[in-house]
């Protein structure tokens, strides 16, 4: 690989392109420039179209009649990087370590979209234009739901007629082996703020006389699951899609021990989830209700003797086919203005919701993808589906029209949304042939 690649995939990285701080707005904007100049040196007529959020970058060979056309998807903004302490290198000064390149946002999502561009880069030298047509998007708002990019779709619905969309924002099951994601969960967003007094009150005057919030806020969560890891919301599971026997089997089959290597890629003492459910079934089939964060009252050093006025809770729900993100916010609504302990009020306000996806891997792209992947990597493709969530995707379908194939470069350890996130350059080199493989194979 040229050594050139490593330093754009450096000045790349080192754009803090957060999308959910407002802060960091101007390092999106300057994140997409960089993009929009790195394409048009690749050859590629490309705009920075602005959106109500952060601009979406797009760019497209020269279209001819006749050949297919292929939409290629990705993200440019990342994660916060937080907690920054626990980082062995600062986020955004990517530094090479053993063949792995460590930064936010090096496997999520920069490092699979740069091997794109370098695979449509070189193909570009080698024969002066791509086998497809191709419309390469690249977002500012995946990490936050992806609002905008449904209207750009929309309005440029005629532009973008394409005959199936190509993501890298998907895993590899282990290194060196290809793997296409054939679904995708969803979720949905829903934030508690539970109030008992008007003020912080002193608890050895008032406790005992009024509810304690994040007493009630405790027995309120605890409500949503049973022990069985079970969610224990009414009617939650009555749209949920069984298993097909065909998956079960083949995930039987993969090559991997998916317990042993989350057991040690976590630290977790040992692994929890749904009872009856193995835990590739639990993560890429199975719904779930997550706590991503709780508050209240006093967290600093030592001891103050409060009953805090309120507390608060973020909670996101994984969703799989056949369940409704309105549907599922809507019941969980209910359950817990039902299940509220005396003594406090609550509000509940909604976030972003983004659906889930599931095609079939054996279509005609489907069955294409895989030769090409089995070319790529010289050994078999493992068919999986996905725990994570890419919201844009089922507007791919319903908007578009087309099927989405998730043929994805991140690895298990590459700690994405988690401290020291990294991307090895294999994977850079090995999403450069996938690249320039799939685009043969869809041309045929
Ligand atoms: N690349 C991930 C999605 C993903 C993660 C796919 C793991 C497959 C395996 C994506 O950037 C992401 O993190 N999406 C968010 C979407 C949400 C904020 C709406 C997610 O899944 O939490
Ligand atoms: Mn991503």
């Amino acid at each position: 690989m040229r050594d050139t690649y490593l330093e754009e995939f450096y000045s790349f990285l080192r754009f803090p392109s957060v999308s959910t701080d407002d802060n960091y707005s101007k390092k999106l904007n300057e994140c997409a420039d960089w993009l929009v100049k790195k394409l048009k040196a690749v050859g590629l007529e490309t705009q920075l179209v602005p959106t109500a959020g952060h601009p979406v970058v797009w760019a497209r060979n020269k279209h001819q009649p006749g050949r297919r056309t292929v939409l290629i998807y990705g993200h440019y903004d990342v994660q916060p990087p937080d907690p920054l302490e626990l980082w062995d290198s600062p986020p955004f000064e990517p530094v090479l370590k053993n063949g792995y390149v460590f930064a936010r946002g090096a496997t999520d999502n920069k490092g699979q979209i740069l091997s794109h561009i370098l695979g449509i880069q070189e193909t570009i030298e080698q024969n002066g234009d791509l086998p497809v047509n191709v419309d390469l998007v690249i977002e500012g708002e995946e990490e936050i739901g992806s609002a905008n990019l449904g209207k750009f779709l929309s309005q440029n619905r005629d532009a973008l007629k394409c005959n199936v969309v190509l993501v890298s924002d998907t895993g590899m099951i282990a290194p060196r082996t290809p793997t296409m994601s054939y679904g995708l969960r969803g979720v949905a967003a829903l934030e508690l703020k539970v109030t008992g007094a008007k003020i912080d009150l002193h608890s050895g005057i008032f406790g005992g006389g009024v509810a304690n919030p994040a007493t009630a806020l405790a027995q309120l969560l605890a409500t949503l699951h049973d022990r069985d890891g079970r969610i224990a919301v009414p009617g939650f599971y009555d749209q949920v899609a069984p298993l097909q026997d065909w998956e079960r089997e083949a995930w039987k089959k993969l090559p991997v021990d998916v317990d042993a290597e989350i057991l040690k890629e976590t630290g977790a003492p040992s692994l929890f989830g749904e009872k009856g459910f193995n835990t590739m079934e639990r993560i890429w089939a199975r719904p779930t209700a997550e706590i991503n964060g709780i508050g209240g009252g006093y967290q600093g050093q030592g001891t103050k003797t409060v009953i805090p006025s309120h507390a608060m809770a973020k909670l996101t729900f994984r969703l799989v086919p056949n369940q409704k993100a309105d549907e599922i916010i809507a019941l969980v609504r209910k359950h817990l203005e039902k299940s509220l302990p005396a003594g406090v009020t609550i509000e509940m306000t909604g976030g972003h919701n983004g659906p889930w996806y599931l095609t079939d891997p054996h279509s005609e792209f489907g069955k294409a993808a895989q030769r090409a992947l089995k070319k790529a990597f010289k050994t078999e493709v493992a068919l999986i589906r996905e725990g994570g969530s890419i919201p844009i995707v089922s507007d791919f379908r319903s908007i578009l029209g087309v099927e989405t194939l998730l043929l994805g470069l991140a690895l298990p350890d590459c700690r994405a949304h988690s401290p020291n996130e990294n991307f090895p350059l294999e994977n850079l080199d090995s999403g450069i042939r996938m690249n320039q493989a799939v685009l043969q194979e869809l041309a045929a």
